[in-house]
């Protein structure tokens, strides 16, 4: 029996994806270890969104050397993103003995087989209908309680700054049906949320001869499945967030209260180079109808400082937009040039590296205390929280998430994994509500 072992990186579709991997190398007589040192088989499951991000990899690539080095026999090999943007590239540094893009994981058994210390295996062909849909993942979550269900593939937004369209090719949407099938296996398997992931969810269209299903339709049905499976989707984006999206989510209790809608700058000057299509009123609009819609909605967003010609008003701009909508939460990174990117070919990246750090500090302190506004505007509200597991500072107190996403923690008092408490919040931190049991 050989033992695999995956370290994975990057976002959540990426999570996803290696509960695909182990899927399909359990099938083929492997089985998962969480300790590199007894693996034969090392995988790193790459990203490749920022210089950052691809830095770190190289270090771990490092480290898995160090395990041939000393057991001999041992497989390295880099999957994802990374794989995909550099090829062999990556097999010429001699350190890597497999490379699959994310499309080529059905081929991993018979790669991992071919695999000699002469003959390293690459694969990184993109597919245009690759979805995985008849593989059941084998989940690596820890608690049981909350899945992830890839929903879609690739992206086909160009936005001039992002790497991921090269990386995982055209988008794709999944088949309804089996998207709904495996919800509901993992709500028989006593899992109480899924997670629908993808690039842009709100582009989700899938046909068949009789019938057509967008984002919203696919919402409905995964939430029709149970009232007691809560569903949450990543990623929207601004340009096609719908109102009938926006209308499904309020018409069934059991989509929480929360839309990660990343705005990446406030400026629409930016938003323009940055190709997003839409412009910051677009933006701040979207934002007035889900909270016309749903006063309750948890918001949080992705914020990139110092794209190419960013001047200092167009920063203020994102620092006022931040300031107007007020999110819970934010990603928030300084612009990273990606070779290939529309950007990287035609905008010179020429925000100076400190002047690209003062402005992402600014942008961070402003989110600190929005988002501590935010949560300090729920004491004294009763919410509803799905179990994830122990609190991380007292073992004593239980963690889980309130359907606007926000963490909280409160007394055991007898609850376990996978109950939903109601719980009354007390204090907070800018990213805790602390409760008690309601
Ligand atoms: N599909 C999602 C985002 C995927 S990448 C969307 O459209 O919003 C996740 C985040 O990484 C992006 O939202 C963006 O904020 C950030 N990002 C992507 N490329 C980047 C780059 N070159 N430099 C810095 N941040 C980047
Ligand atoms: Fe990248 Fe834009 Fe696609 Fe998101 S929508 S993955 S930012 S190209
Ligand atoms: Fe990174 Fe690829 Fe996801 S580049 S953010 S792992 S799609």
């Amino acid at each position: 029996m050989k033992r695999i072992y995956i370290e994975t990186y990057g976002c959540q579709m990426n999570v996803s994806d290696t509960e695909v991997i182990f899927s399909i190398l359990a099938e083929d007589g492997f089985q998962r270890t969480e300790n590199m040192e007894e693996a034969d088989v090392i995988l790193a499951n790459t990203c490749s969104v920022r210089d950052n991000a691809e830095q770190r990899i190289w270090g771990r690539i490092e480290q898995f050397n160090q395990q041939k080095k000393k057991r001999g026999d041992v497989i390295v090999g880099i999957v994802g993103c990374m794989a995909e943007r550099l090829k062999d590239k990556l097999l010429d540094t001699k350190k890597v003995d497999l490379v699959a893009g994310p499309d080529s994981y059905r081929h991993l058994p018979g790669m991992l087989a071919a695999v000699t210390p002469d003959s390293p295996q690459i694969d990184v062909l993109l597919s245009r209908d690759e979805t995985y849909a008849d593989i059941t993942p084998v989940r690596t979550d820890r608690n049981g309680v909350s899945a992830f269900i890839s929903i879609m593939r690739g992206c086909n937004n160009v936005c001039s700054y992002c790497v991921v369209p090269y990386t995982r090719g055209a988008e794709r949407s999944r088949d309804a049906h089996s998207i709904v099938r495996e919800a509901c296996d993992v709500f028989r398997r006593g899992y109480k949320e899924v997670t629908l992931l993808g690039q842009n969810v709100d582009s989700y269209l899938w046909k068949s001869d009789t019938e057509t299903v967008d984002f919203a339709d696919l919402l409905d049905r995964v939430a029709a499945i149970s009232p007691l499976l809560r569903v949450r989707f990543a990623t929207s984006h601004p340009k096609d967030i719908s109102d009938k999206l926006i209308e499904t989510m309020a018409s069934r209790p059991n989509i929480c209260r929360h839309i990660h809608l990343p705005v990446q700058s406030g400026s629409s000057r930016m938003l323009e180079k940055m190709r997003r299509k839409y412009s910051r009123e677009w933006y701040l609009e979207r934002v007035a109808k889900i909270r016309s819609v749903m006063p309750d909605c948890g918001l949080t967003t992705d914020v990139i400082a110092g794209f190419c010609s960013e001047t200092e008003e167009d920063h203020r701009e994102t620092l006022s937009l931040m300031e107007e909508v007020g999110f819970d939460w934010a990603f928030m990174f300084q612009y990273s040039e990606r070779p290939g990117t529309l950007a990287a070919r035609n905008y010179p990246d020429d925000v100076p590296p400190e002047v690209k750090t003062r402005r992402l500090n600014e942008i961070i302190a402003l989110q600190n205390r929005k988002g501590l506004e935010s949560y300090r505007r729920d004491i004294g509200k009763r919410l509803t929280v799905l179990v994830e597991g122990p609190s991380r500072r007292n073992p004593d107190d239980l963690c889980g998430r309130a359907s606007n996403n926000k963490m909280c923690v409160f007394p055991a008092g007898g609850h376990r994994v996978g109950d939903y408490v109601d719980v009354l919040v007390e204090s907070c931190t800018s990213a805790t509500l602390i409760c008690s049991l309601a």
